[in-house]
């Protein structure tokens, strides 16, 4: 991706969402996020947040409307292009997806080893991701052994480990404790810093309040804007 600031990186057009039977998950959302900005998107439970950021990553597909990634229409992407575009966009889900079976370690390296990192590269990128989210002493435990706390982080970790351009968080404090709540945001604020662009869906206001990047807020199905962003 180009990454360049100022250039958009996520454009919606009058996205609608519909999940069967009857849910009218997102109506007509169009939102424009530039490259390099860090974006909160809260909103109250079955707002609509996930659905919204599976939709940048064609986790799921709109019902209306169009999704463009950095100038790329998604809908048209398969395959290799697919491949590609997940590549440079890092998920941390609020379920987490975990490779319960695996150890922490193996589940941050994934995306690392899919991206054709060498071996020595990955041991050094797992090590550091690990100290900077205090989960050094769960490098080989099996992530299924965890408590939600660290599976959120490890979740994190694997989320960022190859650099991506475009990071999704989906509630990345739910179940952690303050102090650990501010060592999670600021390595999401330095990872911005370095220049991702940045969307963590959340309801915990403490993780914006005192911050002045944007904030939306997705209500009704619909998105509204109730912070401007200071781009830096
Ligand atoms: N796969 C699905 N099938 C049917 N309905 C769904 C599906 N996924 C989400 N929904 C519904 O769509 C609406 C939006 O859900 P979503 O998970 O996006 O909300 P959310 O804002 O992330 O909520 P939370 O804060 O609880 O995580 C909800 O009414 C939810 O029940
Ligand atoms: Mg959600």
């Amino acid at each position: 991706m180009s990454n360049q600031p100022n250039s958009t990186m996520v454009e919606l057009i009058k996205v609608s969402k519909h999940y069967h039977p009857n849910i009218q998950a997102l109506t007509d959302v169009s939102i424009s996020i530039r490259s390099g900005e860090m974006v909160f998107i809260t909103g109250r439970s079955g707002a609509g947040k996930t659905t919204f950021l599976k939709l940048l990553c064609k986790m799921e597909l709109p019902t209306r409307g169009m999704v463009e990634i950095d100038g790329i229409d998604i809908r048209r992407l398969r395959g290799k292009g697919l491949a590609i575009l997940r590549q440079n966009i890092g998920v941390a889900y609020q379920d987490f997806k975990l490779l319960t079976d695996r150890t922490v370690a193996e589940n941050i390296a994934v995306s690392m080893e899919v991206s054709y990192r060498k071996p020595n590269q990955i041991r050094k990128r797992v090590k550091t991701l690990l100290e900077e989210l205090d989960l050094t002493d769960k490098h080989n435990s099996m992530t299924g052994d965890l408590s939600r706390g660290e599976q959120q982080r490890v979740a994190l970790a694997r989320a960022v480990a190859n650099s991506p351009s475009l990071i999704l968080v989906d509630e990345p404090t739910g179940n952690l404790d303050s102090a650990t709540t501010e060592r999670v945001m600021t390595m999401i604020k330095n990872l911005h810093q370095a220049g991702a662009t940045v969307l963590i869906a959340t309801h915990d206001h403490t993780i914006y309040r005192n911050t002045d990047d944007r904030l939306l807020e997705l209500r009704g199905g619909q998105m509204y804007q109730l912070r401007d962003g200071v781009m830096q």
